[in-house]
């Protein structure tokens, strides 16, 4: 890039997903603007876990740094989660990562630390960050991409990165998906989620129970039929937030703010099959009105992330929201951000080619996860508590998703310049045949076979 103007990128929405592209963007020598619609989204959600396939990624930025006060300030002290049946009975556990490498590649923690400490790495880096101002049109003719903002200014670039979260309007301006599309991403799941900061009391609860121990933080698993709970108490008993995932028998929505809270008899009702273990005890400290309940929407894998014009590119949520039971949303985001913004400093200028070569390397490893938030769901409608109980071991070792063992720059590598090739030649083919082929399509990893 040294011989022509360094590219210029607009970034649409400050998720992980669009801080990640900007960081990704900057790092490798190109003009970023970023466009953040709410001044505050921080206070919302729970817990959030960016796993190896991510977290290389983030492991890389400013020397490491980024990493470690995520670490510091999250919960690095997981080292496996331990799997319950409904009626307390301790089944097996799993490992956490499969080495102290792999581990510290793991970042978890509350969504919205983890999201400033990413956003405050984003600020020394991309001085052109506007926080509070929406964009609400995506304009492109033959030489430029834009967009309008909601003060009615509207910016140019070479290209546009539409990171606008699940419910991008970009799906619609860009892509031509309209929201009747849609009619049918009823999971039928919902999923209460809570996360909230102990006090001396519960702390000391949490302790005789076993479900904050000094020197690590537990995670616990219970299953039931059509029921699982996850929990995490970390930062020394400090914090906790858990997950309870059950048929929508109410209608509930999707929504991360306090218009979503939870209605406590509901919460009881399917809390109630957990009754007189651990995980009723989570319940019986867990504050009111601390709970939402969250719609699990099923939004089908699309075949084109990109514009007619091919200067505009959706990704993260907007292009494939995972069902959170895949733990990957915020992994996928930035395996979608480094691969963009690789194939842009190695386009020579071509944006259109490096927006096509992101999506056909992305295509099939974006399905694949975005099917095993499914596949997971689907594992717990009904529970082989026989199986399980005669062989637990054989059970939790398939729960080890393979897909967290991957580098997505060294895929993006690898892949460009055939796929970079492909498109120079025009070869004919469908999104699918075009687009790279996940190796040995497997998607679970059965540690030492
Ligand atoms: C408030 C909130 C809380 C969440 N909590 C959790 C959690 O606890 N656990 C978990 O696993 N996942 C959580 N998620 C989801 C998780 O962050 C995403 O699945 C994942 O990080 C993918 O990120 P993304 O960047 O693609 O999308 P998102 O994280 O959804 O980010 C999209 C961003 O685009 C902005 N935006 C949208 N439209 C416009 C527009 N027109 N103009 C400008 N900006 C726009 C949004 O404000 C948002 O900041 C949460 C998401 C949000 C928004
Ligand atoms: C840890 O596991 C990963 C993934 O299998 C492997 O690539 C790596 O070499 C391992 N590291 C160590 C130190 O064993
Ligand atoms: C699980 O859900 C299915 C479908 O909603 C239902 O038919 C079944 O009775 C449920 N099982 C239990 C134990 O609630």
């Amino acid at each position: 890039m040294t011989t022509q103007n360094p590219l210029s990128v607009i970034i649409v929405g400050a998720g992980f997903g669009g801080l990640a592209a900007a960081i990704e963007c900057v790092n490798r020598g190109m003009k970023v603007t970023i466009i953040e619609k709410y001044a505050d989204s921080n206070s919302q959600g729970d817990i959030l876990d960016i796993f190896p396939n991510g977290g290389r990624v983030i492991k890389a930025w400013n020397e490491g740094k980024v990493g470690e006060e995520i670490h510091a300030s999250g919960c690095n002290k997981i080292y496996d989660m331990e799997i319950h049946k409904y009626d307390g009975k301790f089944i097996s556990t799993v490992p956490w990562a499969i080495n102290e490498t792999e581990r510290d590649l793991t970042y978890a923690g509350h969504r919205g630390k983890l999201h400033s400490i990413i956003l405050d790495y984003a600020k020394t880096l991309v001085p052109d960050l506007r926080i509070g101002v929406g964009v609400i049109a995506y304009l492109e003719n033959d030489k430029k991409a834009g967009v309008t903002l909601s003060t009615g200014e509207t910016l140019w670039a070479d290209c546009v990165i539409a990171a606008d979260g699940p419910r991008s309007i970009a799906r619609e301006q860009v892509l031509g998906l309209f929201n009747e599309d849609e009619t049918n991403t009823d999971s039928k799941w919902a999923v209460f989620r809570t996360f909230f900061k102990t006090d001396e009391a519960s702390r000391a609860i949490l302790k005789e129970r076993g479900l904050f121990k000094e020197d690590r933080d537990t995670l616990r698993f219970w299953m039931c039929d059509n029921l699982t709970l996850l929990a995490f108490v970390w930062n020394d008993g400090l914090d906790v937030a858990w997950a309870l995932v059950h048929p929508d028998d109410r209608e509930s929505k999707e929504g991360w703010g306090n218009s979503n809270i939870a209605d406590p008899d509901h919460l009881r009702k399917w809390m109630s099959y957990f009754s007189g273990t651990d995980a009723q005890t989570l319940l019986d400290i867990t504050p009111e009105r601390k709970s939402i309940d969250f719609k699990l929407v099923y939004r089908p894998p699309i075949s084109k992330w990109t514009s007619t014009g091919g200067r505009t590119i959706l990704i993260g949520d907007a292009a494939h929201a995972n069902l959170p039971t895949a733990g990957q949303g915020a992994s996928q985001a930035v395996e979608d951000a480094i691969t963009v913004a690789y194939c842009l400093q190695n386009c020579e200028g071509d944006v259109r080619l490096a927006l096509e070569a992101t999506q056909r390397i992305r295509f099939h490893r974006s399905n694949a996860v975005h099917k095993s938030g499914q596949a997971n769901r689907d594992a717990f409608f009904k529970t082989p508590w026989e199986d399980i109980e005669a062989d637990p071991d054989k059970f939790t070792r398939k729960r080890w998703p393979k897909l967290k063992i991957w580098d997505p720059l060294e895929f993006a590598e690898k892949q460009f310049p055939k796929v970079a090739k492909d498109i120079k030649d025009n070869v004919p083919g469908s999104p699918e045949e075009l687009a790279v082929p996940v190796p040995d399509g497997g998607y679970w990893y059965v540690p030492g076979s």
